[in-house]
């Protein structure tokens, strides 16, 4: 690798490791990328999140070089790539269909890379067995890959993309294909092995939970735009938008008007009475007040700075550690989701009118769709 000495900035934090900036993607007629920028520091793992069609694997095969931008640009390591080719980025990719070469043996695989880089036999040699060895696989390396089994083949896909030490490494779903233990499993140990190898990687996913294990930080896609980019914890506790409230973790979600400001408080009027909230709107404002369901209890402790609601109990779903209660308002139609760790003594009888309160910090305002406004 040439690596460029670079000057100590005058001020502020130094570049980012990988930078896209204002990226914009169109086929045809059809934008998929809107002015996208995106930061990821050295060492880091950042997740792309967001539902099918948001431009997810369309961002990476960009970062990757497999396709061109129609403006924008990408630089990694303080190297402008917006114009290198493909093989010539040093980025690793591992795609859902492991693309492995079924003809070749799992160490032939694996050393493809190393092998168009022209080593040496013996470095080819050592560094297959040391991949190998991380991805737990090294019994294997004589076996033909089609023998192998999809978990298997893909730590082999992982292998394959971390033996030529890439820049960036880039992972589009590559679980997806695993049943759900094995998929758990595979998630902790890339983890533990990208941490080890210090490798800045950037993991496609539509599945929250893969995010929100995974990740240093989470990118929240919607329609060609990161919406939010955060650690788990902040997407989930200050999601930017209602977008991304909904798309990661359960939640509540009340219409309302605001109906005062002051102090950094609302009151949102809404069909369960008022609520306050730490926001700021102007009064008059449409908006969608929003509660995660473990930050709700139930029963009468209304006291001071809290928010409640009457609503009648649908059901009871018992997830093991935790149980979810569902409840309707009795003239809006609402649905309420909240999570209780216990169910009181003699249990919650469905149809049963209950007090549900939560702390007035704990709730959260979005302006209102602008289709759910009129
Ligand atoms: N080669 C292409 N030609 C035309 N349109 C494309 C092409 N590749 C992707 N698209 C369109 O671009 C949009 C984004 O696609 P992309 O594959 O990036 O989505 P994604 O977020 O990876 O979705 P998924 O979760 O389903 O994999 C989609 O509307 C898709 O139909
Ligand atoms: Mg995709």
């Amino acid at each position: 690798m040439t690596s460029v000495a670079r000057p100590a900035p005058a001020s502020g934090r130094p570049p980012a490791y990988l930078q896209v900036a204002q990226l914009t993607k169109r086929f045809g007629s059809a934008t998929v990328l809107h002015d996208l920028n995106l930061t990821v520091e050295k060492g880091e793992f950042v997740s792309l999140l967001g539902p099918s069609g948001c431009g997810k694997t369309t961002l990476l095969r960009l970062i990757a070089g497999l396709m061109r931008p129609e403006t924008g640009r990408i630089v990694i390591a303080d190297r402008e790539l917006t114009r290198v080719p493909a093989h010539k980025r040093q980025v690793g990719v591992v795609f859902q269909n492991y693309a492995l070469f079924p003809h070749l043996t799992v160490a032939e695989n694996v050393a493809f890379g190393l092998t168009n880089q022209r080593r040496s036999r013996d470095e080819i040699k050592r560094r297959v067995g040391e991949a190998l060895q991380l991805v737990r696989m090294a019994p294997f390396a004589d076996r033909s890959v089609s023998a192998l089994s999809g978990g298997q083949q893909q730590r082999i896909a992982v292998a394959r993309a971390i033996v030529v030490e890439p820049a960036i490494l880039l992972l589009d779903e590559p679980f997806s294909a695993l049943d759900r233990k094995l998929r758990e499993t595979m998630q902790i140990e890339l983890r533990h092995i990208l941490r080890d190898l210090g490798i800045t990687s950037i993991f496609v996913t539509h599945d929250q939970d893969e995010a929100l294990v995974m990740s240093d930080r989470i990118a929240v896609m919607n329609e060609g735009q990161i919406e939010h980019l955060g650690t788990p914890a902040d997407i989930y506790t200050s999601p930017k938008s209602l977008f991304v409230l909904e798309f990661v973790g359960l939640s509540t979600r009340l219409g309302g008007t605001v109906v005062s400001s002051h102090g950094g408080e609302v009151e949102v009027e809404t069909a369960f009475g008022r609520m306050r909230a730490p926001a700021q709107f102007r009064p008059g404002s449409p908006v969608v007040v929003a509660v995660r369901p473990e930050a709700i209890s139930i029963g009468e402790s209304e006291g001071d700075g809290r928010n409640v609601v009457r609503a009648r109990l649908t059901d009871v779903v018992y997830l093991g550690a935790k149980t979810q209660l569902h409840l309707r308002g009795e003239r809006s139609g609402d649905l309420i989701q909240a999570e209780i760790a216990r169910l009181p003594p003699g249990g919650l009888p469905s149809g049963s009118e209950l007090a549900l309160t939560w702390r007035v910090e704990d709730t959260m305002v979005f302006p209102a769709p602008a289709s759910a406004a009129s």
